[in-house]
């Protein structure tokens, strides 16, 4: 082995070390900064010494391969679920079945029953092969590219003293302040929130795109080893030993000797769960030892030798004062309970969602009613059912969805498919025009100095219809309006002449075309290069974009139809605003390598990687880091690795080498 290599190696082993020290383990032991120089170290080596490559290198965290589709892969070992107990009762029936079964001592493990989704690793000689989701239990997707971004998932395991293969189950989770902040992201994209965290995991593993699921900081805690030759015969010892390999194996895990330990450690985890980064919904009982669990056995789909005990959610019972319907920038309609105070997990609860009209009909609520309310893994409370005994004398009014909008009259469209009702009046609907210029005006859109009290006060004034009667005030309008003053308004023109300077991506964020956040406002800016061409773009044009999908696009279509818009961004153009990238930006670009997919491999002479890279970019083709299906090329520069050569030739991608790709962008 070289220095280089040798040093390539060094590098990947203390960087998987570091990795385990802060993502699994919490325990950092040297800086971020520190470990991003010798990630950068890496990177470089690697990127110069593509002989070296190794797909399980820590560099390799972010996935690239784009697939449409996941493959569904069947499972070695059937991915079964739990009995579910709500009570103490049911937990000693399960350990008296037990105790009677096996006729001999047995220990329990209890262990926190974690709410989000749960995966089966394969790994083969320390290396992770394939994740696949539980799926029908006999068969599930193959998410493996998605896996590995998660940080703390061991890409191979660590030491030497593993079996040659074995299985590792364990649960996705999405800690709860991602939760929140990717919610927070979704309400102020007016898309739906995720329920709970475990949806929010689930739909993140789904997700088509690794980048877009690195980004979410999923997080994997483990629970069952499975294979043979396995490091014990019981359960307790190899999750011990499966965490010194790497994974995240909670240390909550206790063994207990009696029904008495059981009971103590659901007591105190039902109370301590709270602090918990992550969400739990249960405990999960097992018998410790393999032997004893093969004597149990299983019915068809649990074992006998394992149960969860559920947690209470928790409930509170109140009156339902009103419905009230709340009418959002999109004209999305969402109903809201208003309760009478009361008391919840800690916080007082007087308002609760009641999602859509299909809830409303189910729940059969009438105003006054006695509504009982949870605190699941939900953040919003929910109204769950209604307490009919309490019911006496006359019934209140039912509550039904309403019809037409509660701010403009006209009657709501509910889209195919869809659970929400929305109010069609987005010109004319006073909450909708407002919710417009207001997103319009956000620090991460224009960055216009006022807030949505000013935005109501320009509105009632009759001043300001949409974003761009913004342009049209002036100073002796403002002073004719309460608390305006001379300074406040020259404040207001200065920061409406200095919108005029903000990049064209976040003018197109700010017009608030649903979909349309502000990753996805860069891309189309940097796909299209101008408001001119994304009006103009097809449905197809718009779906060829990195990232964009069906919804998006056709979202980007219905906005451009509109004539309304259509006039909006045109005289916004006429007031100076940004419509397109910066000449700088745009110069030397072509659609020479339009449509595709160029995988850069080798040392060059005539350029470097870089150079290569930005030269694919700027002529409108993709650079994409490893060889697929749907790889249409591979720049080949001196000694590219032996893995892509070998890839490349299964796949029959074409190799081209410096002057030939030169020669295609003359
Ligand atoms: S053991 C055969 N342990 O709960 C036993 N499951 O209904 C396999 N879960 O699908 C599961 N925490 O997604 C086990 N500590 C834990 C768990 C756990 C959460 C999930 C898992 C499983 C479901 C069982």
């Amino acid at each position: 082995m070289n220095e280089i290599e040798a040093r390539i190696k060094a590098l990947r082993e203390e960087l998987a070390r570091h990795n385990y020290n802060y993502y699994v383990l919490s325990a950092p032991v040297i800086s971020d900064f520190e470990f991003d120089r010798k990630m950068r170290e890496l990177q470089e080596l690697e990127e110069r010494h593509p002989e070296y490559a190794d797909p399980d290198s820590p560099t390799r965290r972010v996935g690239s391969d784009l697939s449409k589709e996941f493959e569904q892969v069947a499972h070695r070992y059937p991915m079964l679920s739990l009995g579910n107990t709500y009570s103490e009762e049911e937990v000693r029936d399960f350990y008296e079945r037990t105790a009677r079964a096996l006729g001999e001592p047995f220990v329990i493990v209890a262990e926190l029953k974690y709410d989000g989704t749960s995966i089966s690793l394969t790994y083969e000689r320390g290396r992770l092969v394939r994740a696949v989701t539980r799926g029908d239990g006999v068969k599930g997707d193959d998410v493996t590219a998605n896996i590995k971004t998660i940080r703390s998932v061991p890409l191979r395991v660590l030491g030497d003293d593993y079996p040659e293969s074995f299985e590792i189950r364990g649960e996705v989770l999405l800690p709860w302040v991602e939760f929140d902040r990717l919610n927070k992201e979704r309400e102020e994209q007016e898309e739906p929130l995720f329920a709970n965290p475990r949806n929010a995991a689930s739909g993140t593993l789904k997700q088509q795109n690794p980048a877009v699921v690195a980004a979410r900081k999923l997080d994997a805690y483990f629970y069952y080893l499975l294979g043979e030759n396995l490091p014990s015969d019981n359960h307790y010892e190899n999750l011990r030993v499966a965490r010194t390999w790497g994974f995240k194996v909670p240390d909550v895990m206790r063994e207990c000797h009696s029904l008495r330990e059981i009971f103590d450690y659901i007591a105190y985890w039902d109370q301590a769960r709270k602090n918990l980064p992550v969400a739990t919904d249960g405990i999960v009982l097992k018998v410790n030892s393999l032997r004893q669990q093969r004597l149990l056995g299983y019915t068809a789909k649990s074992p006998r030798w394992a149960i969860a005990y559920k947690f209470q959610a928790e409930r509170a019972e109140t009156r339902l004062d009103s419905v009230s319907f709340q009418v959002g920038r999109t004209g999305a309609i969402t109903p809201v309970a208003n309760l009478e105070p009361v008391l919840l997990a800690g916080t007082v609860v007087k308002r609760a969602s009641l999602h859509n009209a299909d809830i409303i009909e189910g729940l059969d609520l009438h105003i006054g009613d006695r509504v009982y309310v949870e605190k699941g893994g939900e953040i919003i409370p929910k109204i769950v059912g209604v307490n009919v005994e309490a019911r006496s004398g006359a019934l209140g009014e039912k509550v039904r969805f309403i019809r037409t909008c509660p701010e403009c009259g006209t009657p709501l469209t509910r889209p195919e498919g869809e659970a929400a009702h929305y109010c069609p009046n987005s010109a004319g609907c006073p909450p909708q025009i407002k919710g417009r210029i207001e997103h319009f005006v956000t620090r991460k859109a224009m960055d216009i100095n006022i807030g949505p009290e000013t935005v109501e006060d320009l509105y009632d004034a009759g001043y300001v219809r949409d974003a761009a009667d913004l342009y049209t005030l002036k100073v002796a309008d403002l002073l004719r309006l309460e608390r305006w003053a001379e300074k406040s308004a020259r404040n207001l023109m200065r920061s409406l002449e200095a919108s005029k300077r903000v990049p064209f991506e976040r003018v197109l964020y700010g017009l608030g075309i649903r979909y349309v956040g502000e990753t996805v406002a860069k891309r189309l800016a940097s796909a299209f290069h101008s408001m001119e061409a994304l009006e103009r773009a097809t449905f197809d044009e718009l779906v060829a974009v990195d990232e964009i999908g069906d919804r998006i696009a056709q979202s980007v279509l219905d906005y451009f139809a509109d004539e309304g818009n259509r006039t909006l961004v045109a005289r916004l153009r006429e007031y100076g605003l940004r419509m397109a990238l910066p000449e700088e930006e745009l110069e030397g670009r072509t659609e020479k390598l339009k449509g595709l997919t160029i995988v850069i491999s080798g040392t060059f002479s005539k350029h470097s990687r870089e150079e290569y890279k930005a030269m694919i970019e700027r002529n409108g083709g993709k650079n994409s880091g490893s060889v697929s299906g749907k790889t249409d090329y591979i720049l080949a520069g001196e000694n590219m690795g032996p893995a892509k050569l070998e890839k490349a030739a299964k796949l029959g991608v074409r190799i081209i080498h410096e002057d030939e790709f030169l020669r295609m962008l003359e």
